[in-house]
């Protein structure tokens, strides 16, 4: 795949342990579903290394007063792509506690596998704010473009947008209709098979996380 330089794979080891168990079809639903969290959690550790909104705040230690720079949990947005970016929400919850969700809610018609979207809540004061948006798959792209080009249309400026796996021609699609978007994906598989789904992958997510097959 071309290199661009909106796009980070991290290829962490840790990270990719944790996605090995995810991809095994033997893995049940509530191990799937902690592991997508904790892969998320060290996603947002390493994904929050720049461009983040900090704010200078005065600490005293019990020697003297310090400046320090904080990250307020109100300039972070959450934005999951329903259904499977719900099961990413708590591993960025676990480090930005009180930072608010926006639902946009997508779905590929199986047979165009272009995404159709049929919900967006959004929390007012997005435009200002850092938003997350977060989605386990990265397939062929659609879904992704869709959701960061309705965010933008909202006015968000700062989007970082994290998925576990990614297939080639998604993350080129989307690192290229969104040159401004920060992209970062766990892991790059090796292509997509004539129903768009990710190989090897591990199949739907959304089925695994919520049980639906
Ligand atoms: C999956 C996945 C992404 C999308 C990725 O959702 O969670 O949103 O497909 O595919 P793309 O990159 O080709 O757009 P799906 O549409 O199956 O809906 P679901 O989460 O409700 O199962
Ligand atoms: N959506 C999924 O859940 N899995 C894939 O492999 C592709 C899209």
């Amino acid at each position: 795949m071309k290199q661009y330089d909106n796009v980070v794979v991290f290829n962490h080891p840790l990270i990719n342990h944790k996605i090995a168990i995810l991809r095994d079809e033997k893995t049940s639903m509530k191990e799937f579903r902690e592991l997508v969290e904790e892969i998320t959690t060290l996603m947002t550790y390493e994904s929050l290394k720049e461009n983040v909104p900090t704010v200078e705040k005065q600490v005293k230690t019990p020697l003297e007063t310090c400046t320090q720079h904080i990250v307020e949990d109100d300039s972070i947005v959450i934005v999951p792509i329903l259904r499977a970016g719900l099961g990413m929400v708590n591993g960025v919850h676990v480090l930005f506690p009180l930072a608010k969700v926006g639902h946009i809610g997508m779905y590929r018609n199986e047979e165009t596998l272009e995404p159709d979207t049929y919900y967006c809540k959004l929390p007012q004061g997005i435009e200002n704010k850092l938003a997350i948006l977060i989605d386990p798959m990265l397939a062929t792209g659609g879904s992704a473009c869709d959701a960061i080009q309705l965010l933008k249309d909202k006015g968000c400026k700062n989007i970082k947008f994290m998925a576990i796996i990614g297939a080639p021609e998604g993350v080129s699609r989307v690192a290229e209709a969104h040159p401004d978007v920060k992209i970062y994906v766990s892991t790059m598989d090796r292509c997509l098979n004539e129903h768009g789904y990710i190989l090897p992958g591990l199949g739907d997510a959304g089925d695994r996380l919520f049980g639906t097959k």
